[in-house]
């Protein structure tokens, strides 16, 4: 099943190449305010969805784009959970920072999981209880003993009423940390924070396809994950903290205030 995320990944990763190649020809609209799609996204998801469905017919699909098919239900044996760009605002601009991301979910628990950068051709891969891995090597959490020594990345999504919180939150981390950076993809935060190319990351109001695949990264490469207050039900409240266990501590302390 693993495998054939990936080459649904590739598949996507394909449309997308060749149209970052000519970005005043993608169609975008505005789902909301600052929410965005394009019909590269739609594309992308349809070559995925095409792919996963030709080797298991019977699954159940729940894409950013195209939503839950017929049969996904909290019963579903397998569903798969499809962002087919995360990272929409950035391949608009030719941002080099987005990703596809595809997780199977069996049985309501994330059990296979590829996130695909494009741009630095960077494959991340996990299957629950057998490791993360980028481009085939095994990576691990960074795990800093304290935040003071840590990166720390934060993103802030379209909703504009959720801004003032957000300043408050980056003013409590960003001076007790090494700095915040912001990419504008959280599948991406979450698979840096995997591969030790980040301490930690935090953001609000997230939805279970930014999510699903590098939840299972973060914990799979000795990570942790969990809500504001620390909590297990991030997948379905989309609010997250993710970091090595020491860091992640530290983050749920000083975030107690915003949970
Ligand atoms: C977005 C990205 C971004 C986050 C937004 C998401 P999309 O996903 O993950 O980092 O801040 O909240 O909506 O729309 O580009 O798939």
């Amino acid at each position: 099943m693993l495998n054939t995320a990936i080459k649904a990944a590739r598949r996507a990763a394909t449309v997308i190449n060749r149209a970052s190649f000519d970005l005043d020809r993608i169609t975008v609209s505005e789902k909301e305010h600052n929410n965005f799609v394009t019909d590269i996204d739609q594309a992308a998801e349809q070559a995925i969805v095409e792919t996963l469905l030709k080797a298991y017919p019977d699954h159940a699909i729940l894409g950013e784009e195209s939503g839950p098919s017929k049969n996904l239900n909290d019963e579903s044996e397998y569903a798969w959970i499809i962002d087919p760009i995360d990272g929409t605002t950035n391949f608009i601009h030719g941002y080099p920072n987005y990703c596809i991301s595809i997780a199977l979910q069996q049985k309501g628990v994330i059990t296979q999981a590829v996130i695909y950068d494009p741009v630095r051709n960077d494959l991340f891969t996990a299957t629950k209880g057998a490791g993360a891995y980028l481009n085939d090597k095994r990576i691990r959490v960074r795990n800093p003993d304290r935040l003071a020594k840590a990166l720390i990345a934060a993103n802030h999504g379209p909703e504009p009423r959720a801004l003032a919180e957000f300043l408050r939150m980056y003013e409590t981390v960003h001076p007790r940390c090494h700095g915040i950076r912001a990419s504008g993809s959280a599948a991406l935060e979450l698979a840096n924070v995997a591969a030790g190319r980040s301490d930690g990351y935090f953001e609000k109001g997230l939805k279970v396809w930014d999510i699903a695949a590098g939840a299972l990264l973060v914990t799979e490469a000795g990570g942790i994950v969990g809500e504001f207050n620390g909590e297990s039900e991030y997948l379905h409240k989309g609010d997250i903290i993710a970091a090595g266990p020491k860091v992640f501590a530290q983050l749920v302390t000083l975030m107690a205030p915003f949970a």
